[in-house]
C-alpha cells in the first residue's frame, strides 16, 4: 500500500464534518499538508463520537494520585459533560477558534479537561510543564500570546507542595503579553489569591457554566502548540494540526500499541510533555480506550511497587514510560520483590521512550514482567513514534539497544556529512525523507523560517531529526546520540545552550559551558563549568551555589542542575569553539583524542582535575 493510500484509509476511521477530497498537498515543501480540505474537531473525535456510539458509560479517564490519596473515574458521558461546560467557561471569557490558551497545571483531570475544552472551541492550547519556573512560562506567554491561562493553586511533588499560582503571577508580571483572564483550580492543600477582574475560580465558574458545542475546524488548523528545547534559550513552539493528529494517533493505538476500544492504556508521563499530549490525552480517547492519569512517581509514592499496584488495580493492558522510571524502580528493588504482591496478568506489553534505552534496563523489565518490552523512538516534533516494533501489525524479534524498524509512514535513512547515504552499520545523521506523515509538526509557532532552517535545510528533501545513529543490515535502527546541544535528563528534553545563557547572567561569570554527563539513573545530568571575571575575589563555592539557585529560579527544578565547578579556562579550538564534546568524554571517563585544533592542551588537564572534584573523570582525588 502506498503512503497516501495508507493515510487515506486511516482517515476513513475518524469523524469528519466534511471528508477530505485531497489526501496530501505537496505544493509547498517542506510545508506539506495532509487532508487540506477536510473539516473536523478533535474533541468531537475524543468524546462525543463515543458517547453517540453507546460508550457513554465506559470509563474514559481514571485518575490515581498517591501523593494526595485520591482516586477518581470519569465515564465518557461524564467527561463530555465536564469538557462541554469548561468550554462554556472559556467561551464566556471570550475564547474563540484560533485563540491561544496556556495550560499550566499539575497532573490532574482538570488539565485534560482544559485541553479538550480548547479543542472543542477550535482554540489552540499550549501546555507548559509544571516543573518550569516563571521565566520559562513568561517566554511561552509572550510567544503564544494566550487570551486565557488555566492553572491551579499547586502541584504536589512527593517532597513538597509546588505553589503554581505565585509562579503564574510572577510569569504574567515578567511577560509583555497579558492574558485577559485566568481560571484557577483550587486544590485543598494550598490556597491561591485571585486577582480581581482577571482570575476566576474553576469550581465557581463551572457551577454556572453552559455547555458549549464543538466548533468544526479545518484539518490544518492548529490543535496545539507545545514548546520544546532547541539550541538556544528561545524554545521551539511545535505546532500540530487537527486532522493529521486525529488520523495518525488513532491509527497508532491499534497498529503500534495493539490497544482496542475499552482497553486501559497508561502513559506514565506528564501532560506537559508530548507523550502526555499524544498518549495520556488524545490517542487513547480518539480510540475509545480508557486513559490513566497518575499523579505520582515510580518510586517513593510510597514504594517501588507503585506501578505494579496501578497496573493490577485498573487492569492496565499497555504501560508506556521512560527507561529512567524503570532504572529508578530497579535501583530500589533490584530483585523485583514488589512484583510478587500483584497480579499483572492483564499487562500485554511495556513501551519505553524518551531517551536511549540501555539493554540492561530492557532486559531487567523483560525478565521481571514477562511481556514484550518495546523500545520506540520519537520526538516532540513527530508526535508519535518514528521507529517501533508495531504490535498490532507484527511482533518483530526484540533487539536490545534498537527501537526496531521505521513505522509505516516514515522513510528513515542515515546520511553522512555530505548528505550521501551510508552503508548498513555506519553511523551518521538520522533523517526522514519528506513528506513526514500526518500528525507530525506542521511548522514552528511564529517561526516559519526557523522551521525550515532548523530541520529542512541541512539535507534537502529530508527532515533532520537531530539524532545520530545507524541502520543495520536487517533494517533495525539504532539511535545513539543527539547531534546538537539537547540533553535528556530523566526523559526530559533540555537545552544546554539555554542553561549556558542562564549561567552567563551571573555578574561574576565571564564564560561558561554546560555539558550533559552520564548518570546511572537519569541517563544524563547537566554539568556547568564557570570561568570567573578577572579580579573576582569571592569564594568560588558562593558563586557556584548562586548559579545553581539561579538555574532553579530561571529554568526550574526540572533542569536538575546540581553539578557546577569553577575552572581557570575553557578548552577551545584555535577558532574559539568550546570543546564541549571533549569535556563530556573526559567527564564520562570515555576514551578521547586530543583535538588537533586545540589552542592549549594543558587546559584539558586542569579540566580533568576540576571534574574529579565533582566525582567525574574517574575517581575524586
Ligand atoms: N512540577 C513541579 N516540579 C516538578 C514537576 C512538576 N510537575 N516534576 C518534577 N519536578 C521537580 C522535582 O520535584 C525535582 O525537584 P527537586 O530538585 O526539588 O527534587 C525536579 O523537578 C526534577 O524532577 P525529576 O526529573 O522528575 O526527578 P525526580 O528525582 O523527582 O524523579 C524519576 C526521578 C526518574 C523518578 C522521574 O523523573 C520519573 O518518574 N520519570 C518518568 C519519566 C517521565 O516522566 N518521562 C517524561 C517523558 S516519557
Ligand atoms: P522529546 O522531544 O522530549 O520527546 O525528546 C526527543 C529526543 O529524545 C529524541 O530526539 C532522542 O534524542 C531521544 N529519544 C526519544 N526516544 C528515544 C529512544 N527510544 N531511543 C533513543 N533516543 C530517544
Amino acid at each position: 500500500m502506498s503512503n497516501t493510500e495508507l493515510w487515506q484509509q486511516a482517515a476513513g476511521n475518524i469523524h469528519w464534518y466534511e471528508a477530505p477530497q485531497t489526501v496530501l498537498d505537496s505544493s509547498n515543501p517542506p510545508f506539506y499538508r495532509w487532508f487540506p480540505d477536510g473539516t473536523t474537531n478533535a474533541c468531537y473525535n475524543a468524546l462525543d463520537l463515543h458517547v453517540e456510539a453507546g460508550r457513554g458509560d465506559q470509563a474514559a479517564l481514571i485518575f490515581d494520585s498517591p501523593v494526595t490519596d485520591t482516586r477518581r473515574q470519569y465515564s465518557y458521558a461524564q467527561l463530555l459533560d465536564e469538557v462541554a461546560r469548561f468550554a462554556g467557561v472559556l467561551a464566556g471569557l471570550g475564547v474563540e477558534k484560533g485563540d491561544r490558551v496556556i495550560v499550566y497545571m499539575p497532573m490532574v483531570p482538570e488539565a485534560l479537561i482544559a485541553m479538550l475544552s480548547c479543542a472543542r472551541l477550535g482554540a489552540v492550547h499550549s501546555v507548559v510543564f509544571g516543573g518550569f519556573a516563571s521565566n520559562e512560562l513568561a517566554v511561552r506567554i509572550d510567544d503564544a500570546s494566550p487570551k486565557v491561562i488555566v492553572s491551579a493553586s499547586c502541584g504536589v511533588e512527593p517532597s513538597r507542595i509546588v505553589p503554581y499560582k505565585p509562579l503564574l503571577d510572577a510569569a504574567i508580571d515578567l511577560a509583555q503579553h497579558k492574558p485577559s483572564g485566568c481560571v484557577i483550580l483550587h486544590r485543598p492543600m494550598q490556597d491561591a489569591t485571585l486577582v480581581a477582574g482577571r482570575d476566576l475560580d474553576w469550581e465557581e465558574a463551572m457551577a454556572t457554566a453552559q455547555p458549549a458545542p464543538c466548533v468544526p475546524v479545518a484539518a490544518n488548523d492548529p490543535l496545539y502548540i507545545l514548546y520544546t528545547s532547541g539550541t538556544t534559550g528561545q524554545p521551539k513552539g511545535v505546532v500540530r494540526d487537527t486532522g493529521g493528529s486525529i488520523v495518525a494517533l488513532k491509527w497508532t493505538m491499534k497498529n503500534i500499541y495493539n490497544v482496542d476500544p475499552g482497553d486501559v492504556y497508561w502513559a506514565a508521563s506528564d501532560v506537559g510533555w508530548v507523550v502526555g499530549h499524544s498518549y495520556i490525552v488524545y490517542g487513547p480517547l480518539f480510540n475509545g480506550s480508557t486513559t490513566l492519569m497518575y499523579e505520582g512517581k515510580p518510586v517513593g509514592t510510597p514504594d517501588p511497587g507503585a506501578f505494579w499496584r496501578v497496573i493490577s488495580e485498573y487492569n492496565v493492558k499497555v504501560l508506556f514510560t521512560a527507561p529512567t522510571a524503570f532504572r529508578a524502580i530497579k535501583k530500589e528493588d533490584p530483585t523485583g520483590s514488589y512484583l510478587q504482591q500483584y497480579d499483572l496478568s492483564c499487562l500485554d506489553s511495556l513501551f519505553l521512550a524518551g531517551e536511549r534505552c540501555d539493554p540492561n534496563t530492557l532486559e531487567w523489565a523483560q525478565d521481571k514482567l514477562g511481556v514484550p518490552v518495546i523500545d520506540h523512538w520519537w520526538q516532540t516534533e513527530t508526535g508519535w513514534p518514528i521507529c517501533s516494533n508495531c504490535l498490532g501489525i507484527e511482533l518483530l524479534p526484540i533487539v536490545p539497544g534498537s527501537p526496531a524498524r521505521a513505522v509505516p509512514g516514515y522513510d528513515v535513512q542515515v546520511l553522512d556529512e555530505n548528505g550521501e547515504q551510508v552503508a548498513a552499520g555506519e553511523i551518521g545523521a538520522l533523517v526522514v525523507k519528506q513528506p513526514l506523515p500526518p500528525g507530525t509538526f506542521t511548522t514552528l509557532w511564529n517561526a516559519e523560517d526557523r522551521f525550515v532552517s532548523a530541520y529542512f535545510s541541512r539535507y534537502p528533501g529530508y527532515y533532520e531529526t537531530g539524532d545520530a545513529g545507524y541502520i543495520d543490515e536487517n533494517g533495525y535502527i539504532f539511535v545513539m546520540a543527539r547531534t546538537d546541544d539537547v540533553i535528556n535528563v530523566a526523559g526530559h528534553r533540555l537545552s544546554t545552550g539555554a542553561m549556558e545563557e542562564v549561567l552567563a547572567e551571573h555578574p561574576d561569570v565571564a564564560e561558561c559551558a554546560v555539558v550533559g554527563v552520564a548518570d546511572q539513573m537519569k541517563g544524563q545530568l547537566p554539568l556547568g563549568l564557570l570561568v570567573l571575571n578577572a579580579g573576582v575575589d569571592r569564594p568560588a563555592e558562593d558563586i557556584v551555589a548562586e548559579s545553581i539557585q539561579h538555574m532553579r529560579d530561571k529554568i526550574g527544578p526540572v533542569a536538575a542542575f546540581k553539578l557546577c565547578v569553577v575552572v581557570e579556562r575553557l578548552p577551545k579550538t584555535r577558532s574559539g569553539k568550546i570543546l564541549r564534546g571533549t569535556m563530556r568524554s573526559i567527564a564520562d571517563g570515555e576514551p578521547w583524542k586530543m583535538p588537533a585544533t586545540i589552542d592549549d592542551p594543558v587546559i584539558l588537564e586542569e579540566i580533568t582535575g576540576a571534574l574529579k572534584t565533582l566525582g567525574y573523570a574517574g575517581q575524586a582525588d
